[in-house]
């Protein structure tokens, strides 16, 4: 125990278990480390232990990291990692390892561990967004002129092509990527040094540290170094939107996979089957990226709950930050990768994406548009075009279909052979030329 003196009894054992933090704080052992290496390395050089100590420590540090990595023993009978990693090392190599606490606590400790801890998780979930968005552009790349409708309120809106669509989420998981950088911007502060909450007697270097440990600074204040966790909201803040992004496309893949659109395949790598019912192909990864943003959201909301109010500077109710956010942490990145996956491995059936096109009046826009070019105010073209859709229904033809004599009954005798080709799919798309649209010049 790190704390025996002014004790007379032992924690009880349903307070440690409550207490404790290492069954989830394990996962921080690396950083916890690396961390405790540059703070012995700076109490090196500022001469506040001796260099034999010093090494002695370091070196314990290393084997304890590499026995860890080795599965050498288990992380466990500790109530945090900090704990765990001192008493391994005070039963590596002695007195010598006593001296490590110099001049630090838990506090920035912890605060330490979690910074360079998210810092290395944020760069994971970097390049994870970016194997992502290099699967959709390969797929975007090969559907130029794969036409499909687009979509508002569900209602076949226009025509499209699957690159827009799939280019409208390389823009959102480009968005994330810039959230994720600019996060790990505003992180990159050691808080190491800090102390409890007020600094130290010793003469330390936290310039030092922060550069050992590749932070562009050390933090300004003491004490809003050990009770800052924004870093940490924002991360799981950016991981939420891209978990609202992945939901949003899974929804959509969950649709298109269905009987009625059977818009796309989903590789049977990436499919269950039903118990029950042997037609069943089901989209279980899909439906669970959808399913596990609840559970991202809710780690959010969390942590937003458990630092409002708290005030300056440690408090334990802090320890809670890390139960349901290291979940999530792993939970998403292993989202952003299954959805690459998901999406590398699938078919998109063009010929039913295009074959859907020609039902739900997806041109009549298009008709308006004509009318327009041919001198008729846009809002008379939709009221006419408006009234042409109603006869189509109840004459059940298409707007293709009706003759000159059907449209200029309606149309003030306006239209002429070419509004056929003008309302045609293919032109439909490739004349909308506009800056952001499919076939934008
Ligand atoms: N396990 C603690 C946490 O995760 C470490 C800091 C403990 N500090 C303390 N004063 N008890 O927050």
């Amino acid at each position: 125990m790190l704390w025996g003196g002014r004790f007379n009894k032992q924690l009880s054992e349903k307070a440690f278990k409550f207490n404790e933090s290492l069954s989830i704080d394990k996962k921080l052992y690396e950083e916890d480390i690396k961390g405790s290496i540059a703070h012995a390395k700076m109490l090196k050089k500022q001469n506040i232990i001796t260099e034999i100590q010093a090494d002695n420590i370091i070196k314990g540090l290393n084997e304890i990291l590499s026995d860890i990595q080795n599965n050498k023993y288990q992380i466990e009978e500790s109530e945090d990692i900090h704990s765990f990693v001192e008493s391994k090392l005070i039963s590596k190599i002695g007195d010598d390892a006593k001296r490590l606490h110099t001049a630090r606590s838990r506090n920035d400790q912890v605060a330490l561990d979690m910074k360079m801890y998210v810092r290395k998780r944020i760069n994971e979930t970097i390049f994870n967004i970016e194997s992502l968005v290099k699967v959709l552009l390969k797929i975007k790349n090969e559907n130029k002129e794969t036409i499909m409708p687009g979509f508002t309120h569900m209602q076949k809106a226009q025509p499209i092509t699957l690159a827009l669509h799939i280019r409208a989420y390389v823009e959102m998981f480009n968005r994330d990527k810039s959230r994720l950088l600019d996060t790990n911007k505003r992180l990159n502060e050691c808080p190491l040094g800090a102390c409890a909450l007020a600094g130290t007697v010793y003469n330390i270097d936290r310039d030092f540290v922060a550069k050992e440990l590749g932070f562009d600074k050390a933090t300004e204040n003491t004490m809003d170094s050990v009770s800052d966790r924004d870093y940490l909201i924002e991360y799981i803040f950016d991981l939420s939107i891209i978990m609202m992004h992945l939901s949003r496309f899974c929804e959509e893949i969950i649709m298109w996979n269905s009987n009625e659109y059977r818009f796309i395949n989903i590789s049977d790598e990436y499919s269950t089957g039903s118990s029950i019912m042997p037609q069943k192909k089901n989209p279980d990864i899909a439906e669970l990226i959808r399913g596990k943003t609840g559970n991202c959201y809710g780690s959010l909301i969390s942590l937003l709950t458990i630092m409002k109010s708290l005030p300056l500077a440690y408090n334990k109710d802090m320890q809670e930050d890390k139960i349901n956010s290291l979940y999530t942490i792993d939970d998403v990145n292993d989202c952003i990768i299954l959805m690459s996956d998901m999406l590398d491995t699938a078919t998109f059936n063009k010929k039913q994406m295009e074959k859907s096109c020609l039902s739900g009046f997806i041109n009549a826009t298009d008709v308006a548009d004509y009318l327009t070019k041919k001198n008729i105010p846009f809002r008379d073209a939709h009221k006419m075009v408006g009234e042409l859709v109603l006869y189509c229904e109840k004459n059940n033809k298409n707007l293709n279909d009706l003759t000159l004599e059907e449209y200029n009954k309606i149309c003030d005798n306006k239209v002429e052979n070419d509004i056929y080709n003008e309302i045609s799919l293919i032109s439909s798309v490739k004349n909308r030329k506009s800056k952001g649209a499919a076939f934008s010049s």
